[in-house]
């Protein structure tokens, strides 16, 4: 029976396939560049207008269970043609279920695409992108994506809804958990790096995955860092400092676009054709599909853009291709749902239609689901290729490099393999909270625990004890919005007395003590803003009365954001910020702790001093009243504060090692060059200290005078590389015209003419210091 169906298809698509090529008049737009673009239009051709929405239709699946896949709402719908992919299904088993019904039961046997958001690895999960970027290495982030990738489409998925990549300079926004910081440069070669390892050269590989870059766009700038909020900017800023890192997606060859639920310029940017068609498509020569966010389409009535055929007309017309979970209950407009009836009342045309069905059915090709729809359904390669202890040992080498040593007084780190360790905080035993937010395929529970990490690593050397300290925060209701999705962190029966006793007693034995404290998983992520950046005062209090015992203590922060520690700076003599390190965080944080492995993580986002300061980035602009002093003394009348100094408590890019790094030698090769020259900048970099190090080289430059304001500083390059202890490295940067261009008033991108400032330096507020001109 499925046999005789298949067959029918595949005779309907070969007769459709010959009436194509006898008559032309049907051939899109976009066929001469488009491989698939016959082909696609051949099954357009024979498709009705109800398959065709049903193409455009991205739904909740829900967890479908094999077998019921059949029965179910999604099961029937699949068969009527009105599904074109699902998103979120765990497992081969159940997508390869789904698909059949798909290929099998439909009347066209249209495959299906199946998304997820593989956001920081598969099941070998790694640390959340923010502490990814902190690595600051691009091969070891694109070879994140591409474990992703394989052990994804092993499992079925062909499609990620990654990589994200919305700048952000406000930590109060939880989403900056799942970006790379706030500068423009360095999130540009991550988007790259992303989008290579998860696609690599060929698509219909069954180890890659469609990449998506998302939230196009602007989404990382809601008003007062509250998800979902307006955004607003200008041009400039929107050219200069937030648009690149999505364009170098494109650049690398992103397969989809997701757009941000904000608006931009007052239109939602579901519904903006300015940004999904004239800028992305036109400008950017971008060639493959754009779909919605979760009910984007639907939220445009909320925006206030009209009713449902108002809402589903604009997102079409603006060159949304696939709408994103629009078949859901809660939402009453969707392609599904109202196009149908916009079309018939000419409010959309079956031309705008046929587009976007294009688009998603070329995917399908250049994923090769059209040769063999059961591409990624190999039941034995995902029971071999997932989560190998290959990929876990990987994902353990990348925890220890997303760590940042914020503070190491008396070279407190790292700790000897010996004596009594007291681990304490709430933290230390949640294996479900170390992979972090946004983390849908992990096992939580399979994750490695710091209590457990520190036992299989130096249990046999080291006296482990251990006490919870304290709960998460004084608020219950607090912390469970904070512990939600599986990260529940089990209240304490105890009163908080109880818990900080037992943690001093236990302190009272030890050496050392540990202190595992900070956010939960979920105290960042999506709708997860927080107006107030503190580690929770319950945490806080354990922390004090742990000072107070008079030990060391070594505080390993725990941390989806930056937030304001300025006060733990201050009073603990050692912080290492451990970000949600990913499956293997207790092994990894054990070696980082025992130096097994020295940290050589660069901040990627300003720490503030308190929540006043933000917005607060390295590339801000001078202003007409700079401050006269550099050590922050209050001057009247100039850019600053009354009661808080201007510079943040920790800068970008910093970071410590346990050994030290000292720059020398700053040369540029010339002091000028033309438009079209090239200068090489050199600089010694010895590691001075005791142990060998990984250091990461920065370079930032200043346009001394320009057409438009121009930022303090921006990263042209940056460079990292281990250094022998003792032993001295040069590292060369080179520097063209394109490194100096930007966009001006008119949105042009050029380079003028005029004296730059280079630094070079271990972070964005320290370096070597010199100067060339670009000479017209
Ligand atoms: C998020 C996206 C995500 C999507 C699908 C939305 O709520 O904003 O980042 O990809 O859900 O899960």
């Amino acid at each position: 029976m499925n046999k005789s169906i298949n067959f029918r298809n595949s005779f309907i698509i070969l007769i459709a396939l010959v009436l194509y090529t006898c008559n032309t008049e049907t051939t899109s737009k976009s066929s001469t560049d488009n491989p698939f673009a016959s082909k696609v239009d051949s099954i357009l051709g024979l498709m009705t207008i109800e398959e065709k929405i049903g193409q455009l239709n991205l739904p909740v699946s829900g967890d479908i269970t094999t077998g019921q896949s059949q029965s179910s709402g999604i099961g029937k719908k699949i068969k009527e043609g009105s599904v074109g992919g699902l998103f979120n299904i765990k497992s081969v088993e159940k997508i390869k279920a789904a698909q059949k019904i798909a290929v099998e039961n439909s009347r066209l046997g249209i495959p299906l695409i199946f998304g997820m958001d593989v956001i920081h690895g598969y099941k070998s999960t790694f640390p959340i992108p923010l502490g990814l970027s902190c690595s600051w290495d691009m091969e070891l982030i694109e070879k994140t994506a591409q474990v992703a990738a394989k052990e994804a489409s092993a499992d079925g998925v062909n499609w990620t809804f990654s990589p994200m990549v919305d700048i952000s300079r406000d930590p109060r926004w939880g989403r900056v958990s799942e970006g790379n910081g706030e500068d423009v440069f360095l999130g540009s070669e991550i988007a790259k790096a992303m989008v290579k390892g998860y696609q690599q050269d060929d698509l219909s590989k069954n180890h890659t995955l469609m990449s998506c870059v998302k939230h196009f766009a602007l989404y990382g700038a809601p008003e007062a860092g509250r998800d979902y909020n307006t955004v607003d900017m200008s041009r400039i800023r929107m050219y200069n400092e937030y648009l690149p890192p999505y364009k170098a997606a494109v650049d690398a060859g992103v397969g989809s676009v997701m757009a941000s639920f904000n608006e931009i310029d007052g239109i939602p940017a579901t519904g903006n054709k300015w940004l999904l068609t004239d800028l992305l498509r036109e400008q950017w020569g971008f060639d493959g599909f754009v779909v919605t966010d979760y009910t984007g389409i639907w939220e445009m009535m909320a925006h206030g853009m009209g009713n449902e055929e108002d809402v589903v007309s604009l997102a079409l017309k603006a060159g949304i291709d696939m709408d994103m979970a629009g078949d859901s209950p809660s939402a009453s407009a969707a392609y599904v749902k109202s196009l149908k009836s916009a079309f018939e009342k000419g409010m959309v045309t079956e031309d705008e239609i046929d587009n976007a069905v294009r688009n998603i059915l070329t995917a399908k090709y250049q994923l090769g689901l059209f040769d063999d729809p059961y591409r990624y359904c190999d039941i034995d390669r995902a029971k071999a290729e997932v989560f190998t202890s290959e990929n876990r040992s990987f994902a353990r080498k990348v925890a220890t490099e997303s760590m940042v040593l914020l503070k190491n007084d008396n070279q407190l780190l790292p700790l000897k393999k010996s004596g009594t360790i007291a681990l304490i905080g709430p933290l230390a035993t949640a294996a479900n909270n170390m992979a972090g937010t946004w983390s849908v395929a992990t096992d939580q529970e399979k994750s490695v625990s710091v209590l457990d990490g520190l036992k299989q690593t130096v249990g046999d050397q080291v006296n482990i004890l251990y006490a919870k300290g304290s709960n998460v925060d004084y608020d219950l209701e607090l912390e469970k919005r904070a512990t939600t999705f599986g990260k529940t962190i089990p209240r304490d029966g105890r009163t908080d007395q109880q818990l900080l006793d037992e943690a001093l007693q236990v302190a009272a034995k030890s050496d050392v003590i540990v202190a595992t404290i900070g956010e939960s998983a979920e105290f960042s992520g999506e709708s997860s803003s927080r107006t107030n950046l503190d580690i929770p005062q319950v945490q806080q209090d354990l922390l004090n009365a742990l000072l107070k015992t008079g030990k060391p203590v070594v505080l390993v922060l725990f941390a989806g954001r930056p937030l304001t520690i300025v006060e733990e700076n201050d009073t603990v003599p050692a912080i290492l910020n451990v970000w949600f390190p990913g499956s293997e965080a207790g092994l990894a944080i054990s070696d980082v702790l025992f130096g097994d492995v020295n940290p050589s993580g660069k901040l990627t986002m300003t720490f503030p001093r308190n929540v006043g300061q933000v917005p607060l980035y390295y590339n801000h602009k001078n202003t007409g009243r700079p401050l006269g002093n550099t050590e922050g003394k209050f001057e009247k009348f100039k850019t600053n504060y009354l009661d808080v100094r201007n510079e943040p408590l920790f800068p970008f890019g910093y970071g410590l090692s346990y050994t030290t790094f000292d720059y020398s030698n700053l040369k540029l090769d010339k002091t000028s060059i033309n438009m079209d020259g090239e200068l090489t900048i050199s600089v010694d970099v010895t590691n001075s200290g005791d142990y060998d190090g990984m250091e990461v080289v920065q370079l930032y430059i200043r346009d001394l005078v320009g057409s438009v304001t121009r930022p303090v500083k921006e990263l042209k390059g940056f460079e990292k590389i281990m250094i022998k202890k003792g032993q001295t490295q040069t590292v060369s940067f080179k520097i063209t015209v394109e490194d100096l261009k930007f966009y001006n008033y008119d949105l042009d991108f050029v380079a003028e003419a005029g004296e730059f400032e280079v630094f070079v330096g271990t972070n964005s507020s320290t370096g070597l210091k010199s100067k060339f001109t670009l000479i017209n």
